[in-house]
């Protein structure tokens, strides 16, 4: 049984130049298939809200849904670090807020670290989540919570002024105390420099490969229910296809009756089934009523 993964165990990987490996996971299928494919970290994201639950974007996922999320996940974990999200809403109203936030994801979802996006204005919860002992995991870049502010799901720190704002909420994050940086849809070399520049480890999801490690989303890494893949994402099955081949397969067999053979079935007792003839025979030959009486009924 592999030794379970911590903060401390990723911070050793980067040093040793090894990436890290984090998938999204939100329920208990997903964890299991993340960790049986090797993840070191297992992100109940708030994208659940589009992937799973339908939503146009990731504003309507309350903290209720990330904690029954989180639960599920962390029934059937063995080894990998779970890390969820402080959804919209849950943390940018205080500090104690934030606080509350996270310290339930830990005590009833049982995260071992919760991820929260944004730069200088969470730097203050940051510092008391960490105090508190609640291991924290920032995200810069694009940052869907903010989707309406940035008018769209878009590259962030193009410019000049825009790539030096990343950096230096990235430096400030780090002094914080957070244990990792996710960067998302930013420009390569800019994730470049900030990996380079931060001793935590960066992941990157549209950011380059010269970062710590990648994420995905495990429904865009399967092709699996998604209906559209951003540019920076490689799909490694395709269930789109696979899923709705074996669903028309199993209603063919059903309508023309293939499915079930006698081996898909329980084995008839050959007992029950003479009682239960003899059962029929005598409703044949004596109706209803005199059968139910005569189990339990007063002419038994
Ligand atoms: O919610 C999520 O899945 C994320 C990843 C895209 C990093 O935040």
């Amino acid at each position: 049984m592999a030794l379970p993964i911590t903060i401390h165990t990723l911070a050793r990987k980067t040093r040793e130049g090894e990436k890290i490996v984090m998938v999204t996971a939100y329920d208990a299928p997903s964890a299991r298939l993340a960790e049986a494919g090797g993840a070191d970290v297992l992100l109940v994201g708030d994208s659940l809200g589009m992937v799973v639950l339908g939503y146009a974007d990731t504003l309507s996922v309350t903290l209720e849904d990330i904690l029954h999320h989180t639960k599920a996940v962390a029934r059937v974990r063995e080894h990998a670090l779970i890390v969820a999200d402080l959804p919209f809403m849950s943390y940018q109203v205080s500090v104690e807020q934030a606080l509350t936030s996270a310290g339930r994801l830990l005590q009833e979802g049982h995260a071992h670290a919760v991820k929260l996006e944004g730069g200088l204005p969470v730097i203050q919860s940051v510092e008391r989540m960490v105090a508190a002992g609640i291991p924290v995991m920032a995200h810069l870049g694009l940052t869907p919570q903010s989707i309406h502010q940035l008018g769209g799901y878009k590259v962030q720190g193009k410019t000049p002024d825009a790539a030096a704002r990343i950096l230096a909420d990235a430096h400030a994050l780090e002094s914080a105390g957070a244990f990792s940086l996710v960067l998302e849809c930013v420009p390569s070399d800019l994730a470049a420099l900030i990996a380079m520049e931060l001793t935590i480890p960066v992941i990157g999801i549209g950011a380059g490969a010269e970062v710590d490690g990648q994420v995905l989303v495990f429904h865009d890494i399967l092709r699996y229910g998604t209906a559209y893949a951003p540019k920076f994402v490689r799909a490694y099955a395709n269930l789109n296809a696979l899923i709705p081949e074996a669903i028309a397969q199993f209603a063919a067999d059903v309508r023309e009756g293939r499915f079930p053979t006698s081996d898909e079935a329980y084995a008839p007792s050959p007992e029950v089934l003479d009682a239960l003839r003899a059962i029929a025979h005598r409703i044949d030959a004596e109706g209803d009523d005199e059968i139910a009486g005569g189990y339990g009924g007063a002419s038994s």
